[in-house]
């Protein structure tokens, strides 16, 4: 059976979605394990009331160390993906080498816009607003180096309205970020995605 890491700081809005796929057959994954860099993230609840394997690893206790952690235990959990959802700290050193392609990201906004440093949560949603763009959406994209910048694999779109607030459009972005994160799963267990340089080959049915 495919496994996935499911990493989380939050909510964990996006986790759930993925626990509901797995759980209607859309997936036919394991989540093997979630892993928070928080120990308040009601991520966990989620994980454990589905008894999913959860644990928290603390920022101020690993510090630097938190990518080589997390490294540690997907190779001895037999991970295949890890899926970081709405995972705050940044993933460095050999877990990205090891992991190359094997790490996927949701980002909520249409890359390369409204990404990068300091982009995340609603941030990303007042400065589309603030900008007046008429469109915004998700990404999920493979995990690189860079913040963001890693080869886009789906974008699914939403309109933005100048009534807008940041938290309507937040609502929006998410209920397609919970489409697209667990079809960029299944894409990628059934092994129908393929990356050449920053192209992302998606095989049809
Ligand atoms: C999601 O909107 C996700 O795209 C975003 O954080 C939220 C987490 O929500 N991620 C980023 O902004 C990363 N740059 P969730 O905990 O309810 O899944």
């Amino acid at each position: 059976m495919f496994k996935i890491a499911v990493l989380i700081s939050g909510g964990g809005t996006n986790l759930q979605s993925i626990i509901d796929k797995v759980k209607s057959g859309y997936l036919n994954c394991k989540i093997e394990i979630v892993i928070s860099d928080s120990e308040k993230a009601y991520g966990i609840e989620r994980a454990k009331e589905n008894n999913i394997y959860a644990i928290a690893l603390s920022k101020k206790q690993y510090g630097d160390k938190l990518s080589d952690e997390v490294l540690k235990i997907v190779e001895e959990k037999g991970v295949d993906l890890i899926v970081t959802a709405g995972f705050l700290s940044i993933l460095k050193g050999d877990l990205l080498k090891k992991f190359k392609n094997r790490i996927i990201n949701i980002h909520p906004s249409l890359i390369p816009s409204f990404c990068g440093k300091g982009m995340y949560g609603l941030n990303v949603h007042k400065a589309a607003i603030s900008y007046g763009v008429k469109a915004s959406g998700c990404t999920v994209h493979f995990l690189d180096e860079g913040t963001d910048t890693g080869p886009i694999i789906i974008q699914k779109t939403v309109p933005v309205f100048a009534e807008d607030t940041a938290e309507l459009l937040q609502k929006r972005v998410l209920e397609k970020e919970h489409e697209a994160l667990p079809e960029a799963i299944r894409l990628i267990a059934e092994n129908k995605v393929e990356v050449q340089e920053r192209k992302v080959f998606i095989e049809n049915n």
